[in-house]
């Protein structure tokens, strides 16, 4: 089996920061020594990393990540191929992407289809959790096969009504389910009925720019369905994760739902953090610049930003993905010119997200470790892929990065690697970034030079939530 050290680094965990080697053999971690010791002095290896002055961290955990979705009747510009091959130039080493069961066919379906988009494709390790569309008898009972086959966590959409859209008594169904089999639901919370009204008053009455979707999917209409969420699952017994959470009062819930001790969980997004309904009313050139920065939950006024980063400090929330979901401003998000509830919702961020949470370092936000906890550990013992991935210890897969924490450098769509026209982060600024990316002990990235191939990445059963157990 081919031999890796990688020498002379600080590793960083979500448990500890240590200078130490570490030795690599196949596709595992096999030990780690302290720098220089007699024992790490003795490792011979086909291939060494001088990772002196950097860090030693594992490879990010994007727990939620949209290639090839189709949307609002266009489909996300990254495939399998090109998004993940993105996520690793940005120091992700695995992804938990969502197969979608449409209306009227099975989750079986959805996720077979998914399977065939991604298999041979990627360029690392690759998850799936399941989107619900359609709550019924046969599909409560494909939820039980499918978390024990390791698709253990299911996404349904309180928004989006017609499409994604399940009714109260739905998701019920679906929780009470899951406290049985052990899945975790995860939660698009927006009473999107009620945004439907507020999006029709507006079109009538000519709100017809991007900068109308942050307004009408309102913070309140978001702490409601959150609110509304937790004591469903309350009801049902069922532990609950809230994904892309971006209102302040939202948080305010998920942190009383915490205090009482309940088994809820908060995800945010980098575009939270940095971004802002500023950018949804950005005009540019032709007044609709704005449309890059449409997502949902939609941007808002930065004064939330504030709670965002407290909750991430508290745990109230845990986990920070991605919600990678790119859409090409040219001839994707074109299709709302006129009318921004047309604009395709997502934005691309898969590569950024390990640079701009190590800014928060940088800026004082959180510590290196919590960084790693956010974008690695806990994603990883979430959705049941820990000890595997989301740390560096014997044992574990060979997902390293080498990272250079001095490197500064600009974010901008003519140098990123994502399959989109546009960076939401253009222009931006950061210290830190990802040179050399292992995925199961393959060198993918080696200082700036691709050298990863498509199919490299392997499917990854998950096991349940080991928050858990
Ligand atoms: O705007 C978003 N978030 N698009 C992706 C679908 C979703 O709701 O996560
Ligand atoms: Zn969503
Ligand atoms: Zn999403």
């Amino acid at each position: 089996m081919p031999r890796t050290v990688i020498r002379g680094g600080l590793v960083i965990t979500a448990a500890e920061e240590v200078h130490a080697d570490v030795l690599v053999e196949g596709e595992r971690i096999v030990a780690l020594a302290a720098t220089g010791s007699s024992a790490a002095q003795a490792w011979t290896a086909d291939t060494e990393y001088d990772a002196t002055g950097r860090y030693v961290i594992p490879g990010g955990v994007d727990a939620h990540t949209h290639m090839e979705l189709p949307f609002g009747g266009t489909a996300a510009s990254d495939t399998f191929e090109t998004g993940t091959r993105a996520a690793a130039w940005g120091g992700t080493t695995t992804i938990v992407d969502f197969a979608v069961q449409s209306v009227g066919h099975s989750l079986r379906d959805g996720l077979d289809t998914w399977h065939a988009k991604a298999e041979g494709n990627c360029a690392i390790d690759y998850g799936l959790h399941m989107i619900m569309s359609d709550v019924t008898e046969d599909t409560l009972k494909e939820m039980d096969i499918l978390v024990e086959e390791g698709v253990t966590s299911f996404k349904l959409f309180m928004a989006y009504p017609g499409v994604f859209y399940s009714d109260d008594g739905r998701i019920l169904r679906a929780m009470q389910r899951s406290a049985g089999n052990g899945g975790l639901i995860m939660m698009h919370a927006e009473n999107g009925i009620a945004i439907d009204v507020l999006v029709e008053q507006a079109l009538a009455a000519g709100r017809t720019d991007p900068r109308y979707h942050g307004e009408v999917r309102r913070d309140l209409l978001e702490a409601e369905a959150t609110h509304r969420a937790i004591q469903l699952a309350r009801v049902a017994g069922a532990p609950l994760y809230v994904v892309h959470v971006s209102a302040e009062q939202a948080v305010a819930e998920l942190a009383h739902a915490r205090d009482l001790g309940l088994n809820v969980f908060g995800e945010t997004c980098p575009q939270y953090l940095y971004l802002s309904t500023d950018n949804l009313a950005e005009y540019g050139e032709d007044g609709f610049e704005g449309a890059k920065y449409v997502c949902s939950t939609p941007l808002r006024p930065r004064e939330h930003q504030a709670a965002l980063w407290r909750a991430l400090r508290t745990n109230d929330l845990s986990v920070v993905s991605t919600d990678h979901c790119p859409f090409c401003f040219t001839g994707q998000k074109e299709l709302g010119r006129g009318d921004f509830s047309k604009i395709p919702n997502g934005l691309p961020g898969v590569e950024n997200r390990m640079d701009l949470l190590h800014q928060a370092v940088v800026d004082g936000h959180i510590s290196r470790r919590r960084w790693i906890e956010l974008a690695c550990a806990t994603p990883a013992r979430m959705f049941g892929l820990y000890p595997r991935k989301g740390t560096i210890s014997p044992g574990a897969d060979a997902d390293i990065v080498i990272f250079d924490p001095h490197e500064r450098y600009t974010m901008s769509a003519a140098t990123h690697h994502m399959n989109v026209d546009y960076s939401a982060y253009e222009g931006r600024q950061v210290t830190g970034r990802a040179r050399t990316v292992l995925s199961r002990g393959s060198a993918v990235i080696e200082e700036g030079e691709y050298r990863g191939r498509a199919g490299h990445g392997t499917y990854l059963p998950r096991g349940t939530s080991q928050y858990l157990h």
